[in-house]
C-alpha cells in the first residue's frame, strides 16, 4: 500500500512508497482505510531533519499524527465498519510513569512516550492503519471533510482544561481570552473560548487572507497591531506564535490572577535584550501563571470531538485552506502564505 515516509534525521528523504506493508495485527484490531491527514508544523520539522524518530528496526518513519479514517472491521464491537475515527497520537511510556500510570500520557515525565508519525510509532498517511480500542476516538459522521481536525482540537481541548485546573486555585471568573496566532491551533483555541461564552480576541500579523474573517465569525475581535498596545488586559492568554517577543510580551499583558498558556513552540536560538526582573515583578505582584502544554489524553480526545460536532461546519471548513491528492503528497509540505491547514487526501 502507499505511504508517505521520511528517514528520520535525513533532510529531503520525504518518499511516497507504493510497497509499504499492510498495518500488522500488533498495531490493534480496528482496521481503519485512511481518509485523510493534517499537516502541521511537527511534519515540516520531521521532513528538515530536526524531529523524529523511526519506529524500533526501522529506517523509515510513516508521516502524519492528524488522523481522519473509515473503520473497515473492528471484531471487538467499539465501533462499526463505516463509522469516522482518529488514532489517539501519543502512547504511554512502558515504565509507566505516575502520569502515564494513570493515562495521563499527555503529561508523561520520563520522556519514553511513543507517538504516531513522530516519535518510534508509525504514522497515518498510509491508506490503512490499525487502531487499539482504547485509542480510536469515534467521530460525528457530519465531519467526513474536517474530522482530521481532531487531533488539534485535542490539543486546545487540554490547554483549556489546564487553564480551568489552575484557576481553580481562586475564585475563577475569567471574561476574556487572548489568542495569539491565527493558525489552525490558534483559531481553534478560540472557537472553544467562544463555545465557553468568553469574550474572544485573536490577534496576528496577518491583515489580509482568511483569518481576519474566521476569527470574526466567531465573534472575536481581530487585532494586528502589538500586543502590548492592546486596550484591555487578558484574563486569559493562549499563545500559539511561539515567536519570542510575543511570548514575553504575553507574560508581562496578562492581567491579575491572570494564565497564560504556552501553546507555541519555538525553534530557539533567538536572543532577546529583556527586563526579567520587571517580568518577575509583575507575575508576582498579580499572581500570575505561565504554563506549558503539549499533546493531549483521552479525556481532551473526547471534549474535542465534542467540540467539532458543536461548531459550524462551513467555519471548520474553511480552515482547510487546501487539500493536494495523495499522489501529489510533496505539494501538501511546503505550505503557502495564505494556508492555514492544509490536508493530504486519500480519496482524491
Ligand atoms: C502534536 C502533539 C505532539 C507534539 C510533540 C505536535 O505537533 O500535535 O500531539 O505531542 O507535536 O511531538
Amino acid at each position: 500500500m502507499r505511504a508517505v515516509t521520511v528517514i528520520p534525521g535525513v533532510p529531503g528523504s520525504l518518499r511516497l512508497l507504493d510497497d509499504y506493508p499492510d498495518p500488522a495485527n500488533e498495531e490493534g484490531p480496528i482496521l481503519v482505510e485512511a481518509i485523510s491527514v493534517g499537516v502541521c508544523g511537527t511534519d515540516i520539522e520531521i521532513i528538515e531533519g530536526q524531529y523524529g524518530e523511526a519506529p524500533p528496526g526501522s529506517d523509515h518513519l510513516v508521516l502524519g499524527h492528524e488522523s481522519l479514517g473509515r473503520v473497515l472491521e473492528d471484531p471487538t464491537g467499539t465501533l462499526q465498519p463505516g463509522d469516522l475515527v482518529a488514532g489517539i497520537v501519543r502512547h504511554p511510556d512502558p515504565l509507566p510513569c505516575p502520569n502515564c500510570a494513570v493515562d495521563e500520557w499527555d503529561m508523561c515525565r520520563n520522556g519514553m512516550f511513543t507517538e504516531h508519525g513522530i516519535k518510534a510509532l508509525p504514522g497515518f498517511a498510509r491508506e490503512r492503519w490499525r487502531l487499539q480500542p482504547g485509542f480510536a476516538v469515534g467521530l460525528d459522521p457530519a465531519l467526513t471533510e474536517v474530522g482530521m481536525l481532531l487531533e488539534p482540537t485535542s490539543v486546545v481541548a487540554k490547554a483549556w482544561d489546564h487553564i480551568d485546573r489552575i484557576g481553580r486555585r481562586t475564585e475563577w471568573q475569567p471574561r476574556n481570552a487572548l489568542i495569539t496566532g491565527a493558525g489552525p491551533i490558534g483559531l481553534l483555541a478560540a472557537l472553544l473560548a467562544s463555545q465557553r461564552g468568553l469574550s474572544v480576541h485573536v490577534l496576528d500579523l496577518a491583515t489580509e487572507g482568511p483569518k481576519p474573517a474566521l476569527a470574526g465569525a466567531l465573534g472575536a475581535a481581530y487585532h494586528s497591531g502589538p500586543l502590548d498596545q492592546l486596550d484591555f488586559e487578558p484574563d486569559v492568554i493562549i499563545e500559539c506564535t511561539g515567536a519570542p517577543v510575543v511570548v514575553l510580551e504575553a507574560m508581562c499583558k496578562v492581567g491579575p490572577t491572570g494564565i497564560v498558556c504556552l501553546a507555541g513552540v519555538s525553534s530557539g536560538g533567538r536572543i532577546i535584550d529583556f527586563d526579567a526582573g520587571a517580568l518577575n515583578r509583575t507575575l508576582v505582584l498579580e499572581n500570575n501563571v505561565v504554563f506549558g502544554s503539549v499533546n493531549a489524553n483521552r479525556r481532551h480526545w473526547n471534549g474535542a470531538a465534542e467540540a467539532l460536532s458543536k461548531a459550524d461546519p462551513a467555519w471548520l471548513g474553511a480552515l482547510v485552506t487546501r487539500r493536494v491528492p495523495l499522489s501529489e503528497y510533496a505539494a501538501a509540505y511546503s505550505p503557502g502564505p495564505q494556508d492555514i491547514k492544509v490536508v493530504l487526501d486519500f480519496t482524491a
